[in-house]
């Protein structure tokens, strides 16, 4: 299967066609969001005026996620990308979060809304959305007030916190993330999943060893003991570390998370910074319960992120809207992997 190249729609908006063109311009933008392996873990239906996404089972990373929250994350940030889309192009959209709790509920619904001029902040973030890219590793500087201030607004406008991971838990996270690297590697059913989501052309598991642990356990390894080196050095892999947080950890919650992310992300990429994630601590469930009371966090930590200048390989393809659409997908053998990016683990 060839995917599509991330890029915005290139037909104009059907300003004066049905609902569901419209909605369909929108998916467009939606299926640029981020998410884990770029599974892209969403599957949408277009309901009158309104489009709901659904967790797409198939692409379930089982071990990765096994609560299925970082694909409710990925699913609220495709639709953070609608909305953001929509308004552009004079609709006031909303968003409904349901909690789907049953096979086959949507996680969440936009509906189309009124008409209405777009918001200048919006625009921001629309202009943004083709230029929002991930990066293995970014170099981090000290972002200005300002903007500091504009992402943390993002995320509060969304329920949502996003705070500095301030230096002096720094080492105690990094012992939970090679934790969490070791443990994810240890996984037979971790390893196979990451091979089949981020090298389709081998689909082997990659051997134990070669892969046991990330660079911060690597570092914990070869520096045992309270060295200032060892500091400095997690220090450097740290610097600038954010953590976006929820007051619960609900579905519905997830959405959200995956919204604020969305927000937060275009809100960086329209000042030039990318992405950088630090997640398998969040995705073994007894680190991620630790974790918290490290960092002394008093919501639910769902992301981990950080912002700056980072160097893209490549660009990651997508699955085209028609895949997309949920009554169309069950015809469709849809081969895992086909459309992933390379992730720097
Ligand atoms: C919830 C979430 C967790 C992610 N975790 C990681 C990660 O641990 N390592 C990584 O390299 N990328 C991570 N990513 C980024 C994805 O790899 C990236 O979104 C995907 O490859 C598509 O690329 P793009 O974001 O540049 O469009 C994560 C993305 C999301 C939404």
């Amino acid at each position: 299967m060839s995917g599509a190249v991330v890029r915005p729609p290139a037909r104009g908006f059907p300003a004066w066609a049905g609902p569901e063109a419209r909605l369909r311009h929108l998916l467009g933008y939606a299926v640029q969001a981020p998410s884990r392996y770029n599974a892209q873990p969403w599957l949408f239906e277009i309901e009158g005026d309104g489009l709901a996404v659904f967790a797409d089972r198939r692409r379930a990373l089982r071990a990765a996620d096994p609560q299925g929250r970082e694909a409710a994350i990925a699913c609220g940030a495709a639709l953070e990308n609608a909305r953001v889309a929509a308004a552009h192009h004079g609709h006031a959209a909303e968003v409904e979060t349901g909690q789907a709790r049953g096979v086959g509920e949507p996680l969440a619904r936009l509906w189309l809304g009124a008409r209405a001029a777009p918001r200048l902040a919006d625009e921001l973030l629309f202009r943004a959305i083709p230029l929002r890219r991930s990066s293995g590793s970014v170099q981090t500087a000290l972002l200005p007030e300002a903007l500091q201030g504009s992402l943390r607004e993002e995320a509060a406008r969304l329920g949502c916190a996003l705070r500095p991971v301030p230096p002096m838990h720094h080492r105690a996270l990094a012992a939970l993330a090679a934790e969490a690297d070791a443990e994810q590697w240890a996984s037979p059913r971790f390893r196979a999943e990451q091979a089949i989501w981020t090298r389709p052309a081998l689909r082997t598991p990659a051997p134990a060893p070669a892969r046991a642990a990330g660079v911060l356990g690597r570092l914990l390894q070869r520096f045992s003991g309270t060295g200032r080196e060892l500091d400095r050095r997690i220090g450097a892999q740290l610097a600038g570390l954010l953590l976006l947080s929820t007051r619960g950890d609900e579905p519905a919650d997830w959405v959200a998370a995956g919204r604020a992310l969305q927000a937060v992300l275009l809100r960086a990429a329209a000042a030039g910074l990318e992405a950088s994630y630090l997640s398998p601590p969040l995705e073994v469930p007894g680190v991620r319960q630790r974790l918290r009371r490290a960092i002394f966090e008093a919501g639910h930590p769902q992301v981990l992120l950080r912002l700056g200048r980072g160097t893209v390989l490549r660009t990651p393809r997508r699955r085209p809207v028609e895949l997309v659409l949920r009554a169309f997908a069950p015809a469709v053998e849809v081969r895992v992997g086909e459309e992933s990016a390379v992730e720097a683990a």
